[in-house]
């Protein structure tokens, strides 16, 4: 449907020998195939023939690839680097993976669905597939150190490809290559990708308003600079606590947290299950101040130095003129868990001496790739972390919407959709386009309200009906993807296939917390409906296990 208008003239051989190929790709999976489309900016690295496996169970024809090899201003040789899957019982479809993290590697083009398997991949239902490193390589050089996925910042084409520009260059490549192999346009073009992916998925709808048929965005880290000023606001916290990251907050604090939060707020949906769904009911009735230890109290409780970085954290970054930077954070059951914390302030890394990923992973990325004109690091763990130490919030609040020399483009600009703030998908809905997204409560990377903000902020500038191209599902307890006492498997992409191919709008989507999860105690799995947003998902009656007990209302 959004399938490149190329001309079959254009073409060439390869159409004809697909056509003329019913066996399909063994005939066709060469280099032949691809370079008779002519495409000047691509240089092929390998087109191979790929059998069934027990991870992949389909045949396929795999190319990897380089589109448009430069060398950046700072002498490095960039290129949107890509893997192109395409099965043998091709279903006539075409997925986009956005990947997460900086990127700067190509994540196999099997296409996770984020449902929560492995295995049931947009490959293995026979979509056609791309991923790229978005235009850059990690730089695995010892100088770069702990910084390799982010000293590409140095160069700002690498920085925008980052942001959007690998995107634009890759679709229509990708999509002709398609056309080209099967000698048919993709019928329905979708885009899926979560954390820095879910971002791509958004800046896609704004950017490239005809591109997609449907987009999957989960916890997008839609205000991804904003967020990397929250890494050194919460690592200048934490060391008022402890000079050692880990020690700041134990595991037993955060057990206090989540509990406390958990007997404020369990109830308010109707059902004490550990799931709190009534998220905003809980924002306005839950007070961190009431687990200070009172002088002489026994009861689980933390020292109120504790209890004010926890207070400061959820606030959110603010200038000193008292602005906000990013966002505040909802107060959620999904604390404790030991996916909030290894991004926090404990992570597994030995060789950086367990660091948390906000550190090792945000903060680079907020200097080198977010900061304008970049800043140099350092390579080791201990050098990140003086550097979010010592950042500066007020003038870091400005380098993020900074121009300079060489790089004309604000980190604000290349890595947020257009207009974030105040945001509008008329042309991405009038080309028909459907949106979906969900994001988890207590994922401390990108706030959950950051993203409920931008979504109110949709709606009102649809006038009120951005349901009509758009849903947004919040998943209570879940953390930065999968994890935390959550019902965190769920098939979103099925229900947007059906809102996009059959016109079926949807409406609660099954989660599932399956038997091992915090949640799910000695009772095997559990399931609940995810409503979409504003909505909550309350008790009605009946089996407390089951989603048929609860109603979106
Ligand atoms: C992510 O994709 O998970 C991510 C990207 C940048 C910073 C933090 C997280």
């Amino acid at each position: 449907m959004k399938a490149l208008q190329t001309s079959m003239a254009t073409l060439g051989a390869a159409v004809t020998t697909v056509i003329a190929s019913t066996a399909g790709f063994a005939q066709t999976c060469e280099p032949e195939t691809f370079q008779a489309l002519g495409i000047d900016t691509l240089s092929l690295i390998s087109v191979e023939p790929v059998a069934a496996t027990d991870e992949i169970p389909v045949d396929h024809c795999r190319v990897l690839a380089d589109l448009d090899q430069r060398t950046g201003i700072d002498g490095v040789e960039y290129a949107v680097g890509f893997e192109l899957r395409l099965p043998e019982g091709w279903n006539g479809r075409f997925v986009h993976q956005f990947n997460g993290g900086n990127d700067g590697r190509i994540v196999p083009a099997v296409g996770n669905l984020l449902g929560g398997s492995d295995r049931d991949t947009a490959l293995s239902r026979n979509y056609a597939v791309v991923s790229s490193n978005a235009g850059h390589r990690i730089d695995a050089t010892p100088e770069a150190g702990v910084s390799a996925s982010a000293t590409f910042g140095l160069d700002p084409e690498a920085r925008q490809d980052y942001g959007y520009g690998a995107v634009a260059k890759l679709h229509p490549v990708a999509l002709q290559m398609v056309e080209g192999y099967y000698g048919s346009a993709s019928e329905y073009v979708y885009g899926v990708g979560s954390s820095n992916g879910g971002r791509h998925a958004l800046v896609a709808a704004a950017r490239m308003p005809d591109a997609f048929d449907g987009l999957l965005a989960g916890y997008p880290g839609l205000n991804l600079p904003r967020a990397a000023i929250q890494h050194a606001w919460d690592v200048q916290a934490f060391l008022s606590l402890s000079s050692s990251l880990p020690e700041a907050l134990s595991e037993a604090d955060l057990k206090v947290v989540a509990d406390a939060v958990t007997a404020a707020c369990d109830g308010l949906d109707g059902l004490e299950d550990g799931i709190i769904a009534d998220v905003d009911a809980c924002q306005a009735s839950f007070d961190i101040g009431t687990v200070a230890c009172e002088s002489g109290s026994s009861n689980a409780c933390l020292p109120a130095e504790k209890v004010e970085v926890l207070r400061k954290i959820h606030q959110g970054p603010v200038t000193s003129d008292g602005e906000a930077v990013y966002s505040s954070w909802p107060w959620d059951a999904g604390i404790a868990a030991p996916g909030w914390r290894a991004w926090k302030l404990e992570g597994s890394n030995e060789a950086d001496r367990f660091m948390p990923r906000i550190v090792v992973l945000g903060g680079p990325s907020l200097g080198y790739v977010f900061s304008t004109p970049p800043v140099e690091v350092g390579a080791t763990a201990d050098d990140v972390l003086a550097f979010l130490r010592g950042f500066d919030i007020d003038q870091g609040a400005e380098a993020i919407f900074a121009t300079a020399e060489g790089f004309d483009e604000a980190a604000m600009t290349f890595m947020t959709p257009p207009d974030v703030d105040d945001p509008d998908l008329r042309a991405f809905q009038e080309a028909g386009g459907r949106l979906m997204m969900f994001h988890g409560l207590s994922d401390p990377v990108f706030s959950e309200t950051d993203t409920a903000t931008w979504y109110s902020a949709l709606d009102n500038n649809h006038g009120g009906e951005a349901s009509a191209f758009s849903r947004y599902y919040r998943v209570p307890g879940m953390v930065h993807g999968r994890g935390g006492p959550a019902t965190d498997h769920f098939d979103m992409f099925s229900a947007l296939v059906a809102w996009v191919e059959e016109g079926e709008e949807p409406a609660e989507i099954v989660a599932t917390a399956p038997a091992g999860n915090p949640l799910t105690g000695e009772h095997g799995e559990m399931t609940r409906p995810l409503c979409p947003y504003p909505v909550v998902a309350r008790y009605k009656d009946g089996d407390p296990q089951h989603h048929g007990s609860f109603t979106c209302d």
